[in-house]
């Protein structure tokens, strides 16, 4: 039978707006099986990167509320990221509207912290939206890979770091490795921010990426090749992914199965 790594159900994330609550994300459920590629589409707006940042622990604008299960598996061991988040916020609801939350910011964000433990960055691993802003603009692309790395405790020593560092911008095919180790973010084209994102993202080996855009905003030509490299770097690695693109042809080349999803819910 094949393993299920990661099962989401009746994920709702919402936020507090001036006007009320709005459910960006409005119970999804999905599953993905391991060492295959699942697309996730839709429409700007409609969830995708709410529904990713749920998944890895990131929903932290106040108050942010995530409920349902993120059931994450791996090795027979199995855990839902959300477990306990529930006694620390209290919903209450009129006409199934959310008419009040109750939440204990601090208590909330400490257990999601413990949950994602060992988790987020090493077990699951994100390439997020806008690769040049999601790099320090302060550290050298080198350094940050390079911290990633002595970070999730993949070697101890900072020559280690740096030549597996090297090595990775060598895999993700950059020309001068040694050139882009020592550039700032801003002194590179996005194409080559988004090769140092997918590397600093593998670097530490996860089960499961999640690519959000991973392609948007680059031209074609230089898209294809990030698609490309995604997919060398897949088979070499067994690495299982949910991309997410609203790009339909991107995601037909890559993906094995495709989830759409409308106004926060999964279209069936
Ligand atoms: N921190 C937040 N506070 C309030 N609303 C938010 C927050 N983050 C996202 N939203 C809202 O949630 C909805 C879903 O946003 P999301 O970013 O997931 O869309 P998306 O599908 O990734 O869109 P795109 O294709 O443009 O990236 C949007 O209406 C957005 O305005
Ligand atoms: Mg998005």
């Amino acid at each position: 039978m094949a393993e299920i790594i990661l099962e989401v159900k009746e994920l709702v994330t919402y936020f507090s707006l001036p006007d009320g609550f709005a459910r960006s994300v409005n119970g999804i459920t999905f599953k993905i099986e391991k060492g295959k590629t699942m697309g996730l589409v839709g429409e700007s707006g409609s969830g995708k990167t709410v529904t990713a940042l749920s998944i890895m622990g990131l929903i932290r604008d106040e108050p942010g509320i995530v409920e349902g299960e993120i059931i994450f598996q791996e090795d027979g061991n199995k855990q839902n990221l959300l477990a306990g988040l529930e006694q620390y916020c209290e919903v209450e609801r009129q006409d199934g509207k959310i008419d009040l939350v109750r939440k204990d910011c601090i208590k909330w964000n400490k257990r999601y912290e413990k949950n994602m433990r060992g988790i987020r960055g090493k077990k699951i691993a994100m390439i997020f939206q806008d690769a040049v802003a999601s790099l320090n603009p302060l550290w050298t692309v080198g350094t940050q890979i390079q911290e990633a790395i002595l970070l999730q405790g993949l070697c101890e020593e900072k020559a280690e770091a740096r030549t597996r560092t090297l090595e990775w911008l060598k895999r993700v095919h950059i020309k001068k490795p040694e050139l882009v180790h020592n550039a700032y973010p801003h002194q590179l084209s996005g194409g080559m921010c988004q090769r140092v994102m997918i590397a600093m993202a593998l670097a530490s080996r996860p089960s499961l990426l999640i690519a959000d855009e991973p392609t948007t905003g680059l031209d074609v030509t230089i898209q294809a090749g990030i698609v490309e490299l995604l997919k060398e770097l897949r088979s070499e690695l067994g690495t299982t992914i949910l991309f997410i693109s609203h790009n339909l042809g991107v995601v037909a080349e890559l993906t094995d199965e495709i989830e759409v999803i409308h106004n926060g819910r999964v279209l069936r």
